[in-house]
């Protein structure tokens, strides 16, 4: 795989956005010297920086100087961060990737201009262990720059193309999804501790807890707390503890029976 030899701006490097960075350079799509990674708080960045990536706040000269630009805010943060770069947009230089979900190609271009090609991607945070499935449309941009924006998802995990009108659908199933997946793997490993194991000995793999991937899904106000949330109401976790519960009960029991 060949490096990507221009510069990338990821503007808003929170939980996506530094998942994001962190597995293009595993991947070696890109040096972290061809990164920058701003957000208002730069000093939440330090570690970032320590590995080489470029740091700013500075939206605006980011945009300047990228080829490629990741716009990973919350949709309500979007309008602002796409007022300070308006001045720094040259349609004819970067491509624009929006991760934000349920924001449109034509409302990004409404507030940086028409002449801009934008490309949205619904990625899932395993982007940083190349394991991501992202989701990628576009209602203008040139074979060219979707060729390109699916060769650097390509680097980092599996690449679906869809119409833009399954963007919600897809945000729900591969964004969110991975919260769902992660509070199974948590309330199952609750149901092997009822039922005798050590908790260490069920998370043995992971690096971190699943509760803790599960914070970095989970944006403020946003659609995977909603869904997860509204999972648990209806007993989500407790559903699938009880039936660990009864399968080992069954289990023990099955010898007996006979
Ligand atoms: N998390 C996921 O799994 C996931 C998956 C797919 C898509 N998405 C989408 O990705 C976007 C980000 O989600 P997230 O979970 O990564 O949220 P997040 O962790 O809150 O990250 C957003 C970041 O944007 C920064 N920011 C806000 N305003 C800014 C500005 N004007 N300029 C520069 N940085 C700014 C914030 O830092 P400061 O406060 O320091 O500025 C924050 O670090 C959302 O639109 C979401 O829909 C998320």
């Amino acid at each position: 795989m060949s490096q990507f030899t221009g510069n990338i701006a990821i503007l808003g490097s929170g939980n996506i956005g530094i998942s994001l960075a962190k597995g293009l350079l595993k991947a070696s799509y890109a040096q972290a010297g061809q990164i920058t990674l701003t957000r208002r708080n730069v000093s939440n960045l330090n570690l970032l920086a320590e590995q080489g990536f470029l740091i700013s706040a500075d939206n605006a000269s980011a945009v300047a100087a990228a080829d490629i630009v990741v716009l990973a805010v919350l949709p309500q943060q979007l309008n602002q961060l796409l007022d300070q770069i308006r001045p720094t947009v040259d349609g004819q230089k970067q491509v624009f990737i929006s991760v934000a979900s349920g924001v449109s190609c034509i409302d990004i271009r409404s507030k940086l201009g028409d002449e801009v090609q934008v490309i949205r991607a619904m990625p899932n945070t395993a982007i940083a262990i190349g394991q991501s499935m992202t989701c990628v449309a576009t209602d203008n941009a040139s074979k060219e720059n979707v060729e390109e924006v699916v060769r650097m998802f390509e680097t980092v995990g599996a690449v679906v193309k869809i119409n833009e009108d399954l963007m919600t659908a897809a945000t729900a199933l591969c964004a969110c999804g991975i919260a769902f997946f992660l509070r199974a793997i948590r309330a199952a490993s609750q149901g092997g501790v009822e039922i005798g194991f050590h908790a260490d000995d069920l998370l043995l793999q992971m690096q971190s807890h699943p509760e803790q991937e599960i914070d970095k899904v989970t944006s403020p106000k946003g659609c995977t707390i909603a869904g997860l949330n509204e999972m648990e109401h209806n007993g989500f976790s407790s559903s699938l503890i009880k039936g660990i519960k009864l399968s080992a009960l069954q289990a023990g029991a099955l010898y007996k029976k006979d």
